[in-house]
């Protein structure tokens, strides 16, 4: 039976290793070369990727995938996508030549407001809070002039402080609702510090406010932190055309259309289809953010919440036929940036960056948004025409045959064979066995 270990923290990444192979892996051995394969050669970049976590013993590694020939606002992008799953980057890449040809994508940032709160108790006189909020509203921002300093010589900073009352929620419950604008930073860094500055303040001026009765003065800060729900963070992707140019293989151009819009209005109405609909959108999305070293766990809370505003779960993505003319949009919020982080650590991120054009926070939100409309493109055009299985499994057929340990040539002859054949895992399995045994 494995026993609890104090100070493993402690230990050097060699020790680590042999503490988790020795009591959690059946051979100790093989565990540990596996490990070891995956550490860099280049013992700089190796220290590097050990030290952004703790209690490091590898790396993990994704995929980087390029989708070309994505037309936005008439500019050219190829989007570095970090992602495991087979056919995400094809159809990325077949959507981005589909819209190449019929003007690319269209995009607007709608806003840019990043959220935090400081939530606090206060069971006194709600007037005398007001009071006191107004009293010590100017203080709040003199003491983290600070923390906000070089963010408002670039143009940001804090935009505002709300006193807003949660009482009916629950008994004594206050917040300053803080909004802020941090640029091209995802900004969680400043925005905590902010607050934690902001609480700070409020409760020290509280302890000493005359207007207080002992209890009032005595108000307790439960937390400070940002807030991951940020609708005014808000980008736009569309791409439109006329119903007629919408020519995909043997469908005619108006019953493809209709096809798309039913089957997006059916993920507007229905939540069990709208949750893969935006899973789907997020293939996309998700694989960007992963190459552009943003979080994507931020972004992922943002967007499913974006997607219930109105109380029932629903599309991220709308579509319509108005006087002959195709149109296809996505709406998400995204907070996320381009320097700070991990944007100046990674030498992927950078280099994704790079290949990006160096965009602007405001310019990624339109690349990443674009990336989520393209994916829902084509996974609801498969699925409105050939299914998704025809070209999913064409692109998993590698790794199916990599599992069964094929050799490159009879990769080679499988490939050719399945362009033929429905590749099922099961008729790979069989294709496979066949030719093994054809050979031996
Ligand atoms: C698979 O990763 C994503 C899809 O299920 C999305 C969808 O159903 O729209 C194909």
């Amino acid at each position: 039976m494995n026993t609890p270990i104090e100070g493993f923290s402690k230990l050097t990444k060699e020790e680590k290793i042999d503490w988790i192979v020795s009591n959690y892996t059946q051979e100790p051995k093989e565990a540990k070369a596996i490990l070891k394969r995956y550490w860099n050669a280049n013992t700089g970049l190796q220290k590097l990727h050990d030290e952004f976590i703790e209690n490091t013993i590898s790396n993990y590694y994704l995929p980087l995938g390029i989708a070309p020939n994505f037309l936005i606002n008439d500019k050219l992008y190829a989007l570095p996508m970090a992602i495991e799953e087979s056919s995400v980057v094809a159809a990325a890449s077949k959507a981005a030549k589909f819209w190449l040809e019929r003007g690319g994508f269209k995009t607007t940032v709608i806003g840019t407001e990043k959220i935090g709160q400081v939530h606090f108790m206060y069971y006194g006189d709600s007037e005398k809070l007001t009071a006191f909020f107004e009293f010590v509203l100017p203080k709040l921002h003199a003491t983290a002039a600070h923390i906000t300093k070089n963010m408002q010589k670039r143009g940001g900073g804090i935009s505002a402080i709300e006193l807003r009352d949660k009482t009916h929620d629950l008994k004594g419950y206050y917040q300053l609702h803080c909004t802020f604008e941090t640029l091209d930073a995802m900004g969680a860094n400043f925005i905590n510090s902010c607050l934690e500055q902001f609480a700070q303040t409020f409760k020290q001026e509280a302890q000493t406010y005359s207007a207080f009765n002992a209890q009032e003065k005595d108000l307790e800060i439960v937390m400070s932190i940002l807030s991951n729900y940020v609708p005014q963070c808000l980008v736009r992707a569309e791409v439109s055309c006329p119903v007629n140019e919408l020519t995909i293989a043997d469908e005619e151009a108006m019953a493809f259309a209709q096809k798309m819009v039913r089957a997006v209005t059916i993920a507007k109405v229905e939540p069990h289809r709208a949750v893969t609909h935006n899973k789907g959108i997020m293939n996309g999305i998700d694989a960007v953010i992963l190459a552009t070293g943003n979080d994507f766990r931020a972004v992922e809370a943002a967007i499913h919440a974006y997607a219930s505003k109105d109380g029932r779960y629903t599309s991220l993505t709308d579509a319509c036929i108005e006087d002959g003319i195709f149109k296809f949009w996505i709406e998400i919020p995204l907070a996320i940036g381009t320097i700070g982080g991990l944007t100046n650590l990674h030498p992927l991120v950078k280099l994704a960056l790079e290949i990006l054009q160096k965009p602007s926070a405001k310019e990624l939100m339109q690349i990443v948004a674009v990336a989520g409309l393209a994916q829902n493109f084509a996974a609801v055009r498969s699925l409105v025409t050939t299914g998704i299985q025809e070209g999913h499994m064409k692109m998993h057929l590698l790794n199916i045959l990599n599992q069964l340990g094929a050799t490159a040539e009879e990769k080679n002859i499988l490939t050719q064979h399945f362009k033929q054949h429905a590749a099922t895992h099961s008729a790979v399995v069989e294709a496979f066995e066949k030719l093994r045994n054809s050979n031996t």
